[in-house]
């Protein structure tokens, strides 16, 4: 019998793309999500590159009757994970109340519902933000966590907390928290990707709607930062990569192969890349030149972070595929085929 694993969250970017990787390695996968900031036809893009259409559940995790319902009607679940979450990082500062609220109550109740179904192991997707600013990079699993910039951030925080403190109380249960450093780039077959809502924050979805001509520009938030070239560094990963490691992650956990009940990985190339390597990567790829104009720092930035992903890499046994260029040629792919659409 395949094993049954609940992917919140399952029609936006990251579930999307792990829900292909489940279903790719003979897990059944049910998908629940609001649509708040995702469409149901990814359901159906997941089916076409699959062959095996997921069930989805619309419905918010924040009612804990109807998450308590949901776990009464679906039994025999071998894990979930949790990537529902909201993710805009300046939005956060204006509407912590929403992403308190809607981040960390969504977890609470599955949480609950694990204990109260047996439910023995759950993924979280926490975040690279969790570090801050490190002292020393490459950042380790062993860094310190930093108090938090943005609400945003600090929910992911709180978060691996509420998760910590209900594994050590609770003998059944398990999780893996995945810190994810910079995801970027889309699926191979154009199917599915990042559908940002209105102005992107983040920097690739916005080199692409400017090189498509969606916006006009690429504001370059400083450089005069005290690294090589003056850009702020980050280490961008493919997100079928990241996918991949949440299917090993949760076969670790179902066969009983995690060393702790709570474990933490960070997932990353290992490779810092600066803003301006990034759009460099992005010309080569899409034989296109960008507009782009070099501002003020942005308020909050780090200046640099990237991974050690080798206890990943060991314990895992995952490490990142794709190259920042193939993963960046997918993002140029996929933006040119959602504006064919529109
Ligand atoms: C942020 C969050 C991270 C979150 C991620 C996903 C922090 C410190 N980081 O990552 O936790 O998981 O968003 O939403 O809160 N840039 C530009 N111009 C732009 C956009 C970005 O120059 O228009 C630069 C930024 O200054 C940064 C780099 O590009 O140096 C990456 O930015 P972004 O994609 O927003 O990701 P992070 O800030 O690293």
């Amino acid at each position: 019998m395949k094993k049954k694993i609940v992917v919140t969250g399952g029609t936006g970017y990251i579930g999307s793309h792990t829900a292909v990787e489940l279903i790719n390695e003979g897990f059944e996968v049910i998908l629940i999500d609001n649509l708040y900031n995702s469409e149901a036809i990814v359901a159906d893009r997941i089916g076409e590159i699959t062959g095996v259409k997921p069930e989805l559940e619309v419905f918010d995790l924040c009612r804990r009757k109807k998450v308590s319902n949901f776990f009464n009607e679906n039994k025999n679940i071998s894990a979930i994970i949790h990537f529902a979450a909201y993710k805009a990082v300046g939005e956060s500062v204006d509407k912590p109340l929403e992403y308190y609220r809607n981040n960390l109550v969504s977890l609470i109740n599955l949480l609950y519902a694990m204990r109260e179904f047996s439910i023995p192991s759950i993924v979280f997707s926490s975040s690279c933000t969790v570090y801050g600013q490190p002292e020393k990079l490459p950042v380790t699993e062993e860094a310190p966590v930093q108090p938090a910039i943005s609400p945003y951030g600090n929910t992911k925080q709180i978060g691996e907390e509420i998760i910590r403190d209900t594994i050590a109380a609770s003998k059944g249960l398990k999780a893996i928290s995945l810190r994810y450093f910079n995801p970027i780039g889309a699926h191979p077959s154009g199917l599915i990707g990042e559908l940002p809502r209105g102005v992107p924050e983040n920097l690739v979805p916005f080199i692409t709607q400017t090189a498509s001509g969606k916006r006009d520009e690429l504001k370059v938030f400083g450089n005069d930062y005290t690294t090589p070239d003056g850009f702020c560094i980050r280490d961008y990963l493919h997100v079928v990569d990241l996918a991949k490691a949440h299917v090993i992650a949760v076969k670790r956990m179902i066969e009983g192969k995690n060393k702790k009940r709570f474990e933490v990985f960070n997932l990353g190339t290992g490779k810092g890349v600066s803003v301006l390597e990034a759009i460099r990567s992005f010309e080569r790829v899409s034989g296109k030149k960008l507009k782009y104009r070099i501002t003020d720092r942005r308020a909050g930035d780090i200046e640099k972070i990237w991974a050690d992903p080798s206890f990943a890499n060991k314990e895992l046994g995952w490490k990142t595929i794709s190259s920042l260029d193939e993963a960046m040629k997918t993002a140029w792919e996929w933006e040119k085929k959602i504006r064919k659409k529109k």
